[in-house]
C-alpha cells in the first residue's frame, strides 16, 4: 500500500435489529418531506407504509416513487427526479435493494448539480454542490451501496453500465435492519450474498487496500463466509440474517475505499448486454477470475481459505489459497448458481460481445486494481472460459 489513503463512510450508521425504527428521526432532522425511492415488491411486503408511519410520528410527510423494475437506469433517475421536484421534496429515502439505492443517490446528485447522470461517469462533471440528504435502507444483503459513494446506472442508449463514483453520491445515513432481509427468496439471498462475498475479497486483494480497509474486508468475510449457507437454507434465521447484513456493510466500506476489481469490471458489461442480474454475474466469474489472480495474492487469498477451513493454520498459504479457490467454487454449487450457459445466454451472442464487454471492463477501471492486471486478450480468454465453466469440486477442500 501507499504511504497515504482516504477512508468515506456515512456520516451515521444504524445497523441491528428494529435499526428500521430510526427513519424518522434520521429524516426529521434534515427535512419535512420525503421521496421514499422504492419498487413495487417492497411495497407488496408492506415496508412502506411501515416506513410512512415511522416518518409521521416525526412529523414527515412523504411521496414514494415505485418505479425501479429491474437494475436502474437513466429512466428512472429521470422519472423520480421530475416526481421529487413536481412533489417539491427536501430529502430522499431509498428502501430496496441495491437497484432503488442506487437510483437515489443518482437523484440525490442530479438534483442539486444538474445535468445528465452519465456526465459524472469518469468524473467527466464534478458534484460540487451538496447532495440531497439521503437516507438508504437496505433490504437485501447485499450491495453495501448504503455505505458506498459508487452509483451504477445503465445508459440505455449505448447498453453500458455506467460505474459512478463520487464523494457526493455516499449517502447521508445507512439505517441497516437485518429484519427487512428475511423476506429475500432463497435466489436473492444468494445473488446478494454472493455480491457481498465479491466485495470483500476484492477489497482484500485490491492493489488499492489499505489497513481500515482490510480490517473490514477480513471481518465481512468471516461472517459472509460463517453465514451465507444459513442464510440462504432459512430465510428465517435471523443470525444468519444479521451476519450478512453486517458482513455486507463492512464489505461496502471495505470496496468503496479500496476499490472493486477484476470479477465487477467483467460482471458489469454481462449486467448490461445480458441482464444477468448483478450477484449471479458476479459468482459466474469469481472462481475463474480468482484462479487468473491466485499467484499475484497467495497471502491474502489464504486468508480467505482459512475463514472456510478454520482448522488449516498449519497449512502453507499456497495451500490454503487453493480452498479459498475450491471453497468459492463449492458455494456457488451449493448456492445453485448457473454458469453463463445454463443461464440461457446464447453462445453466439455472448462471443460476438465478448469485445465489446473487455473494452467496457477496462474503460471502468476496476480491473486495473486487480492484483494480475489483465490485458484486454486475456479478459476475452476469461469470458470464454466462463460461458460453460464447471464450478465442479476438485476436492482440494479437506484433502
Ligand atoms: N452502488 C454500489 O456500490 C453497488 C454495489 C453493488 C451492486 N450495485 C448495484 O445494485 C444493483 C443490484 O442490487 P441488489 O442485488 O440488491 O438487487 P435489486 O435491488 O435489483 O433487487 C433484486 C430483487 O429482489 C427484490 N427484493 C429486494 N429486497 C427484498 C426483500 N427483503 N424481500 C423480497 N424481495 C426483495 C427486489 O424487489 C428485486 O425484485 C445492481 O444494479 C448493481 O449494479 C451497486
Ligand atoms: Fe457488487
Amino acid at each position: 500500500m501507499e504511504d497515504y489513503a482516504v477512508f468515506r463512510t456515512p456520516g451515521t450508521i444504524h445497523y441491528g435489529r428494529k435499526a428500521f425504527e430510526k427513519v424518522g428521526v434520521e429524516t426529521a432532522a434534515r427535512g419535512k418531506k420525503a421521496l421514499i425511492i422504492s419498487d413495487k415488491v417492497i411495497q407488496s411486503l408492506g415496508f412502506i407504509n411501515e416506513c410512512e408511519n415511522f416518518l409521521l410520528e416525526e412529523k414527515v410527510e412523504s411521496v414514494v416513487y415505485l418505479g425501479v423494475e429491474s437494475e436502474p437506469t437513466d429512466k428512472y433517475v429521470e422519472e423520480a427526479l421530475e416526481l421529487f421536484e413536481k412533489e417539491q421534496c427536501d430529502t430522499i429515502i431509498s428502501l430496496g435493494g441495491g437497484s432503488c439505492i442506487d437510483t437515489a443517490k443518482a437523484v440525490a446528485v442530479v438534483q442539486t448539480n444538474g445535468g445528465y447522470i452519465g456526465d459524472y461517469m469518469g468524473g467527466k462533471k464534478l458534484a460540487v454542490k451538496s447532495p440531497v440528504p439521503h437516507i438508504s435502507i437496505p433490504t437485501t444483503a447485499g450491495t453495501g451501496s448504503e455505505a458506498t459513494d459508487a452509483t451504477i446506472i445503465t445508459n440505455t442508449t449505448n447498453n453500458v453500465k455506467m460505474m459512478i463514483k463520487q464523494p457526493a453520491f455516499m449517502p447521508d445515513v445507512a439505517i441497516v435492519d437485518p429484519y427487512l432481509t428475511v423476506s429475500s427468496p432463497p435466489t436473492v439471498t444468494a445473488a446478494t450474498g454472493v455480491d457481498a462475498l465479491s466485495h470483500a475479497i476484492e477489497a482484500y486483494v485490491s492493489r488499492r487496500a489499505q489497513p481500515m480497509t482490510d480490517m473490514l474486508a477480513l471481518s465481512a468475510m468471516e461472517k459472509i463466509v460463517g453465514s451465507i449457507k444459513a442464510a440462504y437454507e432459512d430465510g428465517n434465521n435471523i443470525s444468519a440474517r444479521e451476519a450478512m447484513a453486517l458482513g455486507s456493510l463492512q464489505a461496502g466500506m471495505a470496496f468503496t475505499n479500496a476499490s472493486v476489481c477484476l470479477v465487477h469490471g467483467m460482471s458489469r458489461p454481462i449486467g448490461a448486454l445480458f441482464h444477468v442480474p448483478h450477484g449471479f454475474s458476479n459468482a459466474m466469474l469469481l472462481p475463474a477470475v480468482l484462479e487468473f489472480s491466485k499467484e499475484a495474492s497467495i497471502s491474502r487469498l489464504a486468508d480467505l481459505g482459512r475463514f472456510f477451513q478454520p482448522n488449516t493454520s498449519n497449512l502453507s498459504d499456497e495451500k490454503a489459497t487453493d480452498i479459498a479457490v475450491e471453497a468459492v467454487k463449492n458455494l456457488c454449487l451449493e448456492l445453485k448458481i448457473p454458469n453463463l450457459k445454463g443461464w440461457g445466454i446464447d453462445q453466439a451472442a455472448f462471443e460476438t460481445a465478448i469485445s465489446k464487454m473487455a473494452g467496457d471492463a477496462l474503460a471502468s477501471g476496476s480491473p486495473q486494481n486487480n492484483p494480475k492486471v489483465p490485458s484486454k486478450q486475456e479478459i476475452e480468454e476469461l469470458y470464454l472460459k466462463c460461458y460453460d465453466y464447471k464450478f465442479t469440486s476438485e476436492n482440494v477442500v479437506g484433502s
